[in-house]
């Protein structure tokens, strides 16, 4: 799969790419002052490249050996391997911490976000699969194994986890859907377009 999954962002997720990127680049602009990133779940590095092209310094960690030497060979940023439950970083060590279509097939995504929280000083950017979406029950109708090991995410279930995770350093959780079956239609405070992102900002001085 790993060979695989770069050539999709090419093909047949060409549109999805396109509009994904749209949506997280907008709300990566709520972290105005953010230097480094650090994307968890990084996969080939898809969206670390991205980040690192827009001027981030963007580390990718994954526990997949096979997507992180694919993520090698394409090249870009530093990767390293790691599992999100337990992140191989002090607190506050990066800007912002992203995961991008990631929380879906972690075994404990809550603690994935309280560990996201722990690392990052401004904020934690998130790419989900919505679970209201028709696209959703498409990839589950599919039947092929990544997507029957999905845990699938609705905005507001994601927002209550993340204030959940990230206490009293929750400052904003801002979010808007995107990838809407219907073409023209671009990122919206609606919960049914495919892919939520989300920025949750975060109280720099106080205590998790
Ligand atoms: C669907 S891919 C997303 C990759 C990339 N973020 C993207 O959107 O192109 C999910 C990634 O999560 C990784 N992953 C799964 N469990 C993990 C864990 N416990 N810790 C870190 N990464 C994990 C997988 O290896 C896979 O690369």
């Amino acid at each position: 799969m790993a060979s695989r999954y770069e050539e999709w962002y090419g093909g047949e997720g060409r549109r999805a790419d396109i509009l994904e990127k749209g949506l997280l680049g907008k709300l990566l602009h709520l972290f105005p002052n953010a230097r480094s990133v650090l994307e968890v779940g990084c996969g080939t590095g898809h969206f670390t490249r991205w980040m690192a092209e827009r001027g981030l310094d963007a580390v990718g960690l994954d526990i997949s050996e096979r997507m992180l030497s694919e993520a090698h060979r394409l090249g870009g940023p530093r990767y390293l391997p790691g599992d999100a439950h337990s992140l191989p970083f002090a607190d506050r060590s990066h800007d912002v911490t992203a995961l991008i279509t990631t929380l879906e097939f972690l075994p404990d995504p809550a603690r994935a976000l309280a560990e996201a929280v722990r690392v990052a000083r401004q904020g934690v950017l998130l790419g989900v699969l919505n679970r209201w979406s028709l696209l959703a029950l498409r990839y589950r109708l599919s039947g092929k194994a990544m997507w029957r090991s999905a845990r699938f995410f609705g905005p507001w279930e994601l927002a209550k986890m993340v204030r959940e995770a990230a206490g009293q350093r929750t400052r904003t959780v801002l979010w808007r859907t995107t990838l809407w079956p219907i073409p023209g239609m671009r990122d919206l405070p609606l919960p049914w377009g495919g892919f939520i992102g989300m920025a949750v900002q975060l109280n720099e001085e106080s205590k998790a």
